[in-house]
């Protein structure tokens, strides 16, 4: 327990804290890569790179020092990172070094404003903090290694078959080399490929969203690649997956993670909104709604720049074929002239409000996946609609923030 002093000088510290936020989380993991370089095998270096890891660690940090009293408030987001720690294999022993580089890029920025009476409330705290997550992630490290199928850090499986999905997503067919059966996961979760690149210093993990539905006795995912864009280099593990994987590889996985799922015995209509590959993990529980009860009443709209970037069309088209209480429709950005023949194809341009208060039923449960902007739009296009906040569920891809 925290004496009320502790937790009064984390309440007023966490302010400044924000202010020096991302100096003090940079600075915290130049010293974690120089202290502790096996670190550099378990963190994405392109998230790094962009910045995007040093804030979402920074963000988590105060959140969750602001409900020090009562951490069992913020528990589904300490399993929403949990999923993503255990997928990566973070475990208890991690904790204290990153807690150290931590205090002591606090202590280093703050220089002599941080007191021995402010770093030792805040290591405190982080105890309790580092804690909660050590109780969450165990518990899903035991729930993974005994369910059927489950298994303990990473398996190799074999890749068995490779489609190419679109100009810039391919999937990946993988099966256990140990010829046994893989964990039924729910819709909408993800693997963890941990990969040793030619040429690299560092092992690389990547999460990649299942695609295809749970049951089957092969785990599919999708992968786009990251071409290089705006000044930012291409993405390592995407190009070399899609370059140099080929059928007969083994791939290194841990089991799947991930809270961003459905409930596929729902009553409510479902309503699936992704923008280019945001629409893999609404595939898998677009599938397996469907298998579980085919005449479920569905909406999925799909957003993609044109068709030639627009994975899984035959798959869709089929599964509404199949599905007569599927609606899907495709907006294309800049659509050519060849996609506006397309069926289904709905209108160039956004998925926008009009587009949403026409087709979509308002008592329905929303899944919305796609990059940020694409995210922002729809959750502020679905409030106006005046869907309640409790029926919207989305994820992000790459690191997790706010939708500010
Ligand atoms: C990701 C918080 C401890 C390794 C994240 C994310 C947050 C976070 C908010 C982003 C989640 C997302 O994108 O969905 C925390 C907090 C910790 C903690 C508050 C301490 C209490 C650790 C430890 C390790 C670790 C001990 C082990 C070395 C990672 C990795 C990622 C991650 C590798 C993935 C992001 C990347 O590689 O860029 N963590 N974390 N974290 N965390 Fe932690």
């Amino acid at each position: 327990m925290l004496s009320q002093a502790t937790k009064d000088i984390i309440t007023s510290t966490v302010p400044v804290l924000e202010i020096y936020g991302e100096r003090i989380t940079t600075r915290f993991y130049e010293r974690l890569f120089q202290n502790e370089p096996s670190m550099l095998d378990i963190f994405n270096q392109t998230n790094q790179r962009k910045g995007q890891q040093q804030t979402a660690l920074a963000q988590a940090v105060y959140a969750a020092a602001l409900h020090i009293e009562h951490i069992e408030d913020i528990l589904p987001v300490v399993k929403q990172i949990g999923h993503k720690h255990r997928g990566l294999g973070v475990t208890p022993e991690h904790y204290p070094i990153i807690g150290e580089n931590l205090l002591g890029a606090m202590k280093e920025v703050l220089g002599d404003g941080a007191t021995d009476e402010i770093i030792g409330a805040w290591a405190q705290a982080y105890g309790v903090i580092a804690d909660a997550f050590i109780g969450v992630e165990q518990d899903m490290y035991a729930q993974v290694a005994t369910q059927t199928g489950g298994w303990e850090g990473f398996r190799p499986f074999i890749v068995v078959k490779k489609v190419q999905e679109s100009d810039v997503i391919t999937s990946f067919y993988i099966e256990p080399e140990d010829g046994g059966t893989v964990a039924v996961y729910e819709p909408g979760q993800y693997l963890t490929l941990k990969i040793d690149i030619p040429g690299l210093a560092h092992t690389q993990r990547r999460q990649y969203s299942l695609s295809d539905e749970p049951g089957k006795p092969y785990y599919r995912i999708s992968v786009k690649r990251e071409d290089a864009h705006d000044g930012w280099p291409e993405g390592i593990v995407s190009t070399y997956l899609h370059h140099h994987v080929q059928v007969g590889d083994t791939l290194h996985v841990a089991a799947p993670a991930g809270d961003f799922t459905l409930d596929v015995t729902t009553h409510h209509p479902i309503v699936f909104l992704s923008g280019g590959v945001g629409m893999t993990p609404l595939l898998s529980m677009v599938h397996s709604l469907l298998t579980y009860d085919p005449q479920h009443e569905v909406t999925y709209v799909h957003a993609a720049i044109h068709g030639g970037v627009h994975a899984f069309q035959t798959e869709m088209e089929e599964l509404a074929i199949a599905h007569p209480s599927l609606q899907y429709y495709i907006v294309y950005e800049k659509p050519h002239e060849e996609d506006k023949q397309r069926a289904h194809f709905a209108q160039a341009g956004y998925i926008d409000l009009a587009l949403l208060d026409a087709r979509v039923p308002r008592d329905a449960e929303f899944y919305v996946c796609g990059p940020k902007p694409f995210m922002k739009s729809m959750v502020t296009s679905l409030q106006q609609l005046n869907v309640s906040s409790d029926h919207i569920h989305y994820e992000f891809f790459g690191p997790q923030g706010s939708l500010e």
